[in-house]
């Protein structure tokens, strides 16, 4: 008898297991995602005393987007993240919309205490009973301090710090020290363009300026904005990457980058067209850190609002892309923004394999070569033959993501038609495809996979395609194809280790 109950109890104790593996299918390993419930922007993203901090827009109590909190998540590499408790939660100011976070090293906001420089959230609260009463002055800005690593926040008791002037979608400030001049410079979402304000203290705003009427792509509101110099070629050049949504180059919501002058007041770009940061339908809201000196690092969501709130996951919805480093990188005349994975994604990695010239023609499996069971895995490699080629990630259920270059159209795409659950939305299952910048007739391509998502960088950060998918099983099969032929100079293959702390 005794025997049976125990039996009846291991079956059950197995079948909750496998239940609960099914059910997490879709958790990225290597990618954040919260826990539980519904996640969306990135914000506040800050490095301090050895530490990364990562706030998020979140909603605790359901799967779905609802009244924003700043969910908080650390870690010291950017690759493994640890979710800590919710930071900021909405007050009687409204709901915490999407901002940023500075260490106010010189304590000019006066928040400091016993030499500690304290840490200022700059958000933006919105205001729901406003909202509905149409007064058009539902958003406006406020400040929240910390003084212990941003485990806990005081709100100021003067919020709001820059009131509304009548602007309907007046939000996302991402703020930051503009050191020639010793002042504080917020980059706002305002509509339709950017409005730049400057401030002493964090407390008190003055505008400065605004952009983009006339600059860039309009097919839908501006947010989640950020302005920051990187050097190139002994030149200063100032990026003000502005998110938009709907309106990305595949649909929704995209990144879009400016580059140009920026003198603490005005932002002048060099050019009115749009530049787009990420090809794939699934970066949006993405901005850097701040604190890190020379250093810019772009994280961005792993979702699009097309479909967002229907994503097949649970009891979770939305991850995070792999932090980025961005540069500048000249070709021709043009200056573009390259963004590669961080090199601390290296320490993930695990024993793979990697081969010279390697002919394609037809089909090669490489799914016995990468013994990869999970599917987590990063691929180099680099072709001096400019030729059609495809990289097929696929599994045991006939589900098939598609990563390829389309040399007649000089496009890579990211085709997730037949990649697994697509029905949820009906443009879910379109392909993407994306520009090659690149003049030169070597291709290079690193290629990251985590559960249900890949990030395409291709030509050393050129061009990029973020994609997320929702296959039956793990992606354990990996094909490289050609019908004209290809020869692949060096490809380096290795798996990725899971490395969220879950606790
Ligand atoms: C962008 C966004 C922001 C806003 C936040 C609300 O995805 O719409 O503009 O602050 O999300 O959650």
């Amino acid at each position: 008898m005794h025997k049976i109950l125990l039996a009846v109890f291991l079956l059950i104790a197995v079948l909750t297991v496998e239940a609960q593996e099914i059910k997490e299918k879709y958790r990225p390993q290597f990618h954040f995602s919260p826990k539980a419930n519904w996640m969306n922007d990135p914000n506040g993203m800050v490095y301090n005393n050895g530490v990364y901090h990562l706030f998020f827009q979140y909603y605790p109590d359901d799967k779905i987007w609802g009244p924003m909190h700043w969910g908080h998540a650390t870690s010291k590499d950017m690759v493994s993240w640890k979710e800590e408790p919710i930071a900021l939660y909405p007050d009687s100011l409204g709901y915490i919309f999407s901002g940023s976070a500075v260490v106010d090293v010189q304590n000019t906001s006066g928040f400091g205490k016993d030499g500690k420089a304290p840490l200022v959230a700059i958000f933006t609260h919105h205001n729901p009973i406003l909202e509905k009463q149409k007064t058009g002055k539902h958003e406006y800005q406020s400040i929240a301090y910390s003084l212990d690593d941003g485990k806990s926040w005081t709100k100021y008791s003067g919020n709001p710090v820059l009131p509304n002037p009548g602007i309907t979608d007046f939000r996302d400030p991402k703020v930051s020290w503009y050191a020639p001049q010793k002042k504080w410079i917020m980059t706002l979402a305002t509509k339709d363009r950017i409005t730049f304000y400057s401030s002493p203290n964090l407390k008190t705003w003055t505008r400065e300026s605004e952009f983009g009427a006339d600059a860039g792509a309009h097919g839908g509101v501006w947010e989640c904005p950020d302005l920051f110099p990187i050097m190139h070629n002994g030149k200063q050049v100032w990026v003000l990457i502005v998110n938009i949504n709907p309106g990305g180059p595949n649909k929704g919501s995209a990144g879009q980058y400016f580059l140009g002058d920026f003198d603490g007041k005005d932002f002048k770009a060099y050019s009115k067209e749009t530049k787009w940061l990420d090809f794939g339908a699934d970066n949006y809201a993405a901005v850097t850190f701040g604190n890190t000196g020379d250093r810019h690092v772009l994280l961005g969501w792993m979702s699009n609002w097309q479909y967002a709130n229907q994503v097949p996951t649970d009891p979770w919805r939305s991850a995070n892309t792999i932090a980025r480093d961005l540069g500048l990188k000249s070709v021709d005349k043009e200056i573009y923004l390259i963004s590669v994975p961080v090199k601390e994604l290296d320490a993930l990695s695990t024993p793979g394999f990697s081969q010279k010239s390697m002919q394609v023609k037809g089909q090669v499996d490489l799914t016995e070569k990468a013994k990869n069971a999970t599917g987590l895995f990063r691929l180099d490699f680099d072709t001096k033959n400019n030729a059609d080629f495809a990289i097929v990630l696929a599994n045991q259920s006939g589900n098939e993501l598609v990563i390829g270059y389309d040399k007649a159209a000089n496009q890579y795409y990211i085709d997730r038609s037949k990649s697994g659950k697509t029905d949820f939305e009906k443009g879910f299952g379109e392909k993407h495809t994306a520009p090659r910048l690149a003049k030169s007739t070597t291709i290079s391509l690193t290629l990251i996979a985590d559960a249900a998502s890949v990030e395409l960088f291709a030509d050393a950060g050129l061009t990029v395609m973020t994609d997320i998918f929702f296959p039956d099983y793990a992606m354990t099969k990996l094909y490289v194809k050609s019908v004209s032929g290809i020869t692949i100079d060096n490809l380096k293959y290795s798996g990725i280790r899971p490395s969220m702390v879950l606790n």
